[in-house]
């Protein structure tokens, strides 16, 4: 097999940036230089006071050992491919927003356009590894597109590496993943191609974690592992509804249900509704792949996965108007969260987007506080979710708060939306002489202790529990 000395990655984002920084790392003997079109991101990789375009545990540690020893950000593309041996492709493939397959199917366009581009500018062979997210197939495409536009000599041999990181985690998933799956045609060059990455990863991550298999298993196994865990959160999600209706404890049903070894205790924790930018897009790129095989019920089931999700969302919202005395028009609410997910600063389909939304929409008031989003990114994201209504009339209903005890005060209604650590932490006694009265919490996340706060005098509401506020 190639004996791999130089990578490049093309698309610095969530994925590539942290994935080949790791490599680098990790593979001291080997150059990685990571691309990107967009210069800006470019250029906070590179900055001299290490404020990356990306908030992630760990990052900046790595960052910091290996940019300018083996590891470097550059715009330039086309050189970036013409000098590797092995070519990472990890572009954006979100889902179609118009044509055939639109709300369902993958975006391809950057992947076929990254494509196109190493065709075009290699002059020796390459491995490229599509690292990206893609509907089963894709693979074929690229090598079709590859091996129709190759100069003589250049043979190009298609790997599939789907990446399984989670944001917030990535650097210890990457330090230390359950499995590294390969995938390769199973002809004698397609094999040895992948002992070339392997090899890579074996600095590393011990070999009996390196999964081989073939390209179109790989490609599926990335989407199923993402149905099945988004699955998991929504069947506990559609129980927590029943915990509420009840009285039962969806923190104990979880607890009780996950010590059957076969269920086990993980991915198990009721929220206000997943977000990201992966369980959606890619439950959605399920159903289309089972709709065009002609397999309607089988995109029927994937489907209840996402319609539970936005109904776990809508629910939360109806919950907090139903409390609120059947109207929050007027109402002011301050909204802790705007990530995903703690430890990012990641908002793509974030849960808390549709509730400030519902919360607008009801005409309320909403005091937003985040600790890693932007401001300019939460405008962005309510814009797009709110199309209709001009970006000035959103900023008369809503303000951004530079701390969770401002965004508190004289509010008469918290909602959290994100399980930040630091709102374990508040002081609560505080909060509660700062806001209007009755004082409400709803806890999407289920990181209050409700007795606590329920002591001091607030009225708590908390996902997956049945008690009266
Ligand atoms: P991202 O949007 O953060 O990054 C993609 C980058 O690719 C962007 O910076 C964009 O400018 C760049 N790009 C697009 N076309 C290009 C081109 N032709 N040449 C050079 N650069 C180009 O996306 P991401 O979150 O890193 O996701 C990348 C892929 O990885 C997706 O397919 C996604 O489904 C998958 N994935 C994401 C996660 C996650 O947690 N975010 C986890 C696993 C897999
Ligand atoms: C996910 C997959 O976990 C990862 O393997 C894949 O590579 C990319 O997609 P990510 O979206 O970054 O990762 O985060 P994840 O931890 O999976 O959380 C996704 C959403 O589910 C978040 O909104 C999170 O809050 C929610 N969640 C997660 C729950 O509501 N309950 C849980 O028990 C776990």
């Amino acid at each position: 097999p190639v004996n791999v000395s130089k990578i490049c990655c093309i698309g610095a984002g969530y994925v590539g940036g942290p994935t080949c920084a790791v490599i680098a790392l990790k593979c001291p003997h080997i150059t990685v230089t990571i691309v990107d079109l967009n210069q800006a991101r470019i250029d906070a990789w590179n900055s001299p006071d290490f404020k990356l375009p990306i908030y992630e545990p760990g990052l900046v540690e790595v960052v910091k050992q290996a940019r300018g020893r083996n590891l470097f950000f550059s715009s330039d593309v086309d050189r970036g491919i013409q000098e590797a041996d092995l070519i990472f492709v990890s572009v954006n493939t979100p889902t179609k927003k118009s044509g055939v397959g639109a709300g369902f199917a993958a975006d391809l366009n950057y992947v076929e356009l990254a494509t196109r581009r190493i065709a075009a500018v290699a002059h020796s062979s390459k491995i490229v590894v599509e690292k990206s997210t893609v509907p089963c197939r894709t693979a074929e495409s690229m090598r079709t597109i590859l091996e129709a536009n190759s100069r003589p000599g250049c043979r190009f041999d298609i790997l599939s590496n789907p990446e399984f990181l989670a944001e917030g985690t990535a650097i210890k998933d990457l330090f230390a993943p359950d499995r590294v799956l390969i995938g390769s045609l199973q002809t004698p060059e397609g094999r040895d191609a992948c002992a070339a990455l392997t090899a890579v990863y074996a600095n590393w991550v011990p070999t009996e974690k390196i999964l081989t298999v073939g390209l179109w298993s790989s490609e599926l196994s990335k989407l199923a592992a993402n149905a099945m865990l988004a699955q998991r959160i929504s069947s506990i999600n559609a129980l927590s509804a029943i915990c509420e209706a009840t009285g039962a404890n969806i923190d104990e049903v979880a607890h009780a249900v996950g010590f059957d070894s076969r269920i086990g205790p993980k991915f198990l924790r009721a929220s206000v509704g997943f977000g990201g930018s992966c369980f959606q897009k890619d439950i959605l790129n399920l159903v289309y792949l089972a709709e065009s095989l002609h397999l309607p019920q089988v995109a029927a089931y994937w489907r209840t996965v996402v319609d539970m999700n936005e109904h776990q969302k809508s629910r939360f919202s109806k919950t907090v108007v139903d409390t609120l005395f059947n109207t929050i028009t007027g109402k002011h609410i301050a909204v802790l969260g705007f990530a995903f997910k703690a430890d990012t600063g990641d908002t793509r389909e974030s849960p808390a987007i549709s509730l400030v939304r519902d919360f607008l929409s009801e005409r309320a008031y909403v005091t937003i506080y985040d600790p890693q989003v932007e401001e300019s990114q939460i405008w962005l994201d309510l814009a797009e979710a709110c199309p209709l209504v001009p970006l000035e009339t959103i900023k008369k209903q809503v303000t951004i708060a530079p701390s969770a005890l401002d965004a508190c005060k004289n509010k008469e209604a918290i909602v959290i939306a994100t399980e930040w650590k630091e709102f374990k932490e508040i002081d609560w006694s505080s909060v509660y002489t700062h806001m209007n009265k009755p004082a409400f919490v709803f806890d999407g996340r289920m990181i209050v202790d409700a007795d606590a706060l329920r002591a001091i005098g607030f009225k708590v509401k908390v996902i997956g529990r049945g008690e009266r506020v």
